[in-house]
């Protein structure tokens, strides 16, 4: 295992529930942070010219629940390594009849209905080396990477995936899937799918500058929007298994099309102009 600072890779792949491993020819790179340790090692190799880091969100062995991932760890290890444009594939659940299983969709929008997970490095607390985060409102009325998204929706749709393009990902706290009246209740607001873990992944990913692109993988028509038993983890990772193949070809074809990290101008890069942030970023 490298444990090398120089490895390098601008663009970073979260794997989800049934998604552990991206590429063959890696190498696996152990990162501290401040923040602690991440989910796993990143695996870093290279595709379509671009070198890439790949973090399975839930630990290689799906050990790790939605909120007990450590998602400032995770961002952190990932810029550290020279990470700037990230994509962020996940299970999630469909609101709308018309998002049933097999659906990819990639969102505009954010609701969080979380309720425990650390969600800002600017917090106020000093990090272990002494430094303090100034307070800082980061703009986030926009949570994704315009540029991700339209790279992320051509992928799929060249591969033959008529991926959904726009809608709202409410995120809730898990490990629990909603009940009947939760999930009516979010399908009532008009929103399309509804995950575990898009928050606070977005939002921390902007903190740190970087581009985030949500890629959601519907695995099941929420509680709401069906009439049989309620959700099952099952049947959840049984969905992503069979979609999993065609979403690393998609993501693959993303990699290769992403803007060249030092061409990024989107809002991402812009969130904190004018802001002194107190920290130096990794
Ligand atoms: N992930 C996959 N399906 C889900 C659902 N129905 N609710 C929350 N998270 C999910």
């Amino acid at each position: 295992m490298a444990t090398d600072a120089q490895v390098y890779a601008g663009i970073g792949v979260i794997g989800g529930s049934g998604f552990y491993s991206f590429l063959e020819d890696v190498t696996e790179v152990s990162v501290d942070t401040p923040y602690g340790s991440p989910s796993d090692s990143l695996f870093i190799g290279e595709v379509a010219g671009r070198q890439v880091a790949f973090l399975p969100r839930h630990g290689r062995s799906h050990t790790l629940p939605p909120h007990k991932i450590n998602y400032r760890a995770n961002l952190w290890a990932l810029r550290s390594v020279g990470v700037r444009q990230v994509l962020g594939p996940c299970a999630v659940g469909g609101l709308q009849a018309e998002y049933g299983p097999g659906t990819l969709l990639v969102p505009d929008q954010l609701v969080d209905r979380t309720k425990s997970r650390a969600q800002t490095f600017f917090d106020g607390e000093p990090l272990p080396d002494g430094t303090v985060p100034n307070v800082v409102h980061t703009t986030f009325a926009d949570p994704y990477c315009p540029d991700g998204r339209r790279v992320a929706l051509k992928a799929a749709r060249g591969r033959g995936w008529d991926a959904v393009d726009g809608g709202t990902m409410v995120v809730i706290e898990g490990p629990r899937f909603s009940t009947r009246a939760e999930s009516r209740w979010h399908a009532a607001a008009g929103w399309s799918v509804v995950g575990m873990t898009g928050h606070p992944e977005a939002v921390l990913a902007r903190e740190l500058g970087l581009c985030y692109t949500s890629m959601a993988l519907v695995t099941d028509l929420d509680a709401g929007a069906e009439t049989g038993e309620g959700v099952s983890h099952t049947e959840v990772l049984k969905v992503f298994g069979a979609n999993v193949g065609r979403l690393r070809e998609v993501l693959f074809d993303a990699v290769g099309a992403l803007p060249e990290t030092v061409d990024r101008d989107c809002l991402c890069t812009h969130a904190h102009d004018g802001w002194d942030l107190g920290i130096e970023l990794p």
